[in-house]
């Protein structure tokens, strides 16, 4: 097949773990006859220092002609001030909603090569495997908002419509018909009027879905059980800020915050795909960070956006391969093991592939 991939290396490890990914990409593409066309843009904090916009309108351009984007990580201390009018990750929020990116997908799923390296007991551990379905362009990020200002107040609007929640409790549901048939909603039903909203919601949307056994959460309870029995849980759906969280505190379970990847999917095939994990600023231009959550970011797209199933496989099982072996980025390797630069755990899995 032919396809245009824009790739979005952005900020820190950004660069460095995108890099390895095309090499990914092209060896797929020898392998399996694809001839996938890549064009590179700005965003985050080097779209800013070259056109002063964290999404520059010929980034938006070249996505709009693609079929898929690969985006690395956006940020750095560079960008931080908080009373900067512009910030990186606008970049970030202004491209999912620009393409009506709803649904992020965001598996988090521990290896039996790194389930000593996770802070969580073993038996709690073994054979964890969640999907995330976290709501992406509503919420509290997309409310109305009043910044600070000269003012001595400022206030963001947690705002969910009906259909908001239901275009994405489809996506959640319909995944779970596809694993494992569990799907868990977080909410915050006792407190706040929009989740209220969520949960009812979800019930309505439930009455498709007979095959699936649905649970509902209380967030705060969510943390707690994500710890205590995170083998229980198949699908968890979320809102925007919930989701954020909650993956992130996963990613605890994987390991590594460098091991996972994410799928932003919106009405049809477009999708944008990026590492969970932020720019990490502190080990930039050192080839130590770990490019698993990239190439996983990868598979993804040939999955979702291109419908490559073989191909994203492939991805994965040679990452299983190499894990098997024995290769730890940093952020993976217990004491003693032999850590791996970024190049050196590219190359191995190219080697796999
Ligand atoms: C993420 C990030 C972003 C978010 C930030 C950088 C805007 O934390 O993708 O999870 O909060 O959505
Ligand atoms: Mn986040």
């Amino acid at each position: 097949m032919k396809a245009t991939i824009v790739t979005l290396p952005g900020d820190g490890i950004g660069p460095e773990v995108m890099v390895q990914a095309l090499r990914v990409l092209e060896k797929i593409g020898e392998t399996y006859g694809h001839k996938f066309e890549t064009v590179e843009a700005l965003i985050g904090g080097a779209a800013i220092d070259a056109t002063g916009s964290a999404l520059p309108d010929e980034t938006i351009q070249a996505c709009e002609g693609a079929d898929a984007v690969l985006l690395a990580a956006v940020g750095g201390p560079k960008w931080s001030d908080p009373t900067s009018p512009v910030r990186p990750e606008q970049g970030l929020l202004k491209i999912r909603q620009h393409f009506g990116l709803f649904a992020n997908l965001r598996p988090v799923k521990v290896y039996p090569a790194l389930v000593d390296h996770a802070p969580l007991r073993r038996d709690l551990l073994d054979n964890v495997d969640i999907l995330f379905v976290r709501e992406l362009t509503g919420g509290a990020y997309f409310g109305k908002r009043k910044e600070m200002g000269d003012d001595d107040d400022a206030y963001d609007t947690l705002y969910y419509t009906k259909a908001e929640v239901e275009r994405v409790a489809h996506v959640a549901f319909r995944a779970a018909q596809g694993r494992r048939g569990k799907m868990t909603s977080v909410d915050k039903a006792n407190v706040l009027a929009s989740m209220r909203l969520w949960r009812s919601t979800v019930l309505k949307v439930y009455e498709d879905y007979a095959d699936v056994e649905l649970e509902h959460l209380l967030v705060d309870a969510c943390t707690m059980h994500l710890l205590t029995r995170p083998r229980d849980f198949d699908v968890i759906l979320a809102g925007n800020m919930f989701g954020d969280i909650l993956s992130d505190e996963a990613s605890v379970l994987a390991g590594s915050l460098g091991m996972l990847p994410s799928a932003s999917i919106g009405a049809d095939t477009f999708g944008l795909y990026e590492p969970v994990h932020g720019s990490a600023p502190d080990i930039a231009g050192q080839g130590k960070a770990n490019p698993i959550g990239m190439f996983l970011s990868l598979a993804m797209l040939l999955r979702y956006s291109l419908n490559l199933e073989d191909e994203a496989k492939a991805i994965e099982t040679a990452i299983d391969a190499v894990l098997a072996d024995g290769l730890r980025t940093a952020d993976i390797a217990s004491k003693g093991d032999n850590v791996s630069g970024t190049l050196e755990f590219a190359d191995a899995v190219l080697a796999k592939l």
